[in-house]
């Protein structure tokens, strides 16, 4: 029997899934939402546990900014979103963290892990549909990470988070930036034809081929401007940080992260393959600009880092 989107089947557990999958290109990608064209495999949940160690590196060993310990920590059972769950890391991590607090993951892939804490639940949703099909108010903390790129409206995304908080309630939003940064400065401020060119041109070809797939590329810049624009958030923090790309800074910190970002990266470049060739790119040309990345990634002339923007607050009272 096949599962029921958001309605958990135990009978769901062994059964076959491949419906929630399709082969594009020779990678797995989810098969409720066309626009989001990154893989759902085990390559991109390698990915999303790097990420994962990332941001919890970032975060000083935790798995959030915030006063999130508060707002969980008393009453009575606690309740936490996390949309665009990937492999599930997060989700599980906060279940263990927060025993008495119930944590739902929700994604459009069923590739997290089938054993999990007993405070955790993974469901499949398109959150890019409609309305999530949650209650009004119905949870304490709502986090979204690295996953605006399935998500068309962006806006409206806001408002329902904005409905399913309770009054008081917080969330976290993270998102990486899509211009990346060289020597410190944004690739948009090199003069034309210099920088690391291979680096440039890729991100450059992955913001076109997601405008072409109907997605907004300047969200993570403008996350604290959008929150304010939604109307339903208050005590709003942006925390922006810069995240070394590959093992250029002598800091021992920075140098960990710049690591797991690279390792990010070297599965990331591959992963972009599905969405450029279907956005009518030549496959030459498509592994020419793979290829010219990452030899910007494996052999880089400047110091590459990528902007994260982090921003956390709450439901107005
Ligand atoms: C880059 S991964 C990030 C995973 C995880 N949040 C993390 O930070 O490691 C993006 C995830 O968001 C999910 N996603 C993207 N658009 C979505 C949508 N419209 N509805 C549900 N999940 C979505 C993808 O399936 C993918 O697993």
């Amino acid at each position: 029997m096949s599962p029921n989107i958001l309605e958990p089947d135990i009978s769901y557990i062994g059964d076959d899934d491949s419906e929630f999958f399709r082969t594009v290109h020779g990678r797995s990608l989810n098969a409720l939402n066309s626009r989001y064209m990154l893989p759902v495999d085990q390559d991109e949940v390698k990915r999303s546990e790097l990420h994962h160690r990332l941001l919890q590196f970032v975060f000083n060993g935790r798995n959030y900014i915030g006063p999130v310990k508060e707002a969980l920590q008393f009453g009575q059972r606690r309740r936490v979103l996390d949309l665009g769950t990937g492999g599930g890391f997060w989700a599980i991590s906060m279940a263990d963290d927060f025993p008495r607090a119930e944590v739902i993951g929700i994604d459009l892939a069923p590739i997290q892990p089938r054993t999990v804490p007993p405070n955790c639940t993974f469901e499949l949703c398109d959150l890019d549909q409609g309305s999530i099909p949650y209650p009004d108010s119905h949870f304490d903390f709502i986090h979204a990470r690295s996953m605006h790129t399935g998500i068309h409206d962006y806006p409206r995304f806001l408002q329902e988070i904005g409905r399913l908080l309770r009054p008081g309630g917080l969330f976290l939003l993270v998102e990486p930036d899509l211009i990346p940064i060289a020597d410190g400065k944004p690739a948009t401020q090199h003069p034309h034809g210099t920088g690391p060119r291979g680096w440039f041109t890729l991100w450059e070809t992955y913001r076109a081929c997601l405008k072409i797939q109907g997605i907004d590329v300047t969200v993570p810049q403008r996350l604290a401007e959008l929150l304010a624009e939604a109307g339903v958030f208050e005590r709003i923090v942006l925390q922006d940080g810069n995240i070394p790309v590959g093992f250029w800074p002598d800091d021992p910190h920075l140098l960990t992260a710049g690591q797991l970002q690279w390792m990010d990266y070297e599965l990331f470049l591959p992963a972009l393959k599905p969405l450029f060739l279907s956005s009518g790119i030549a496959e030459a040309k498509v592994n020419r600009i793979i290829a010219d990345a990452q030899q910007d990634l494996y052999y880089p002339s400047l110091s590459t880092s990528a902007q994260l923007h982090i921003v956390y607050g709450s439901k107005c009272l």
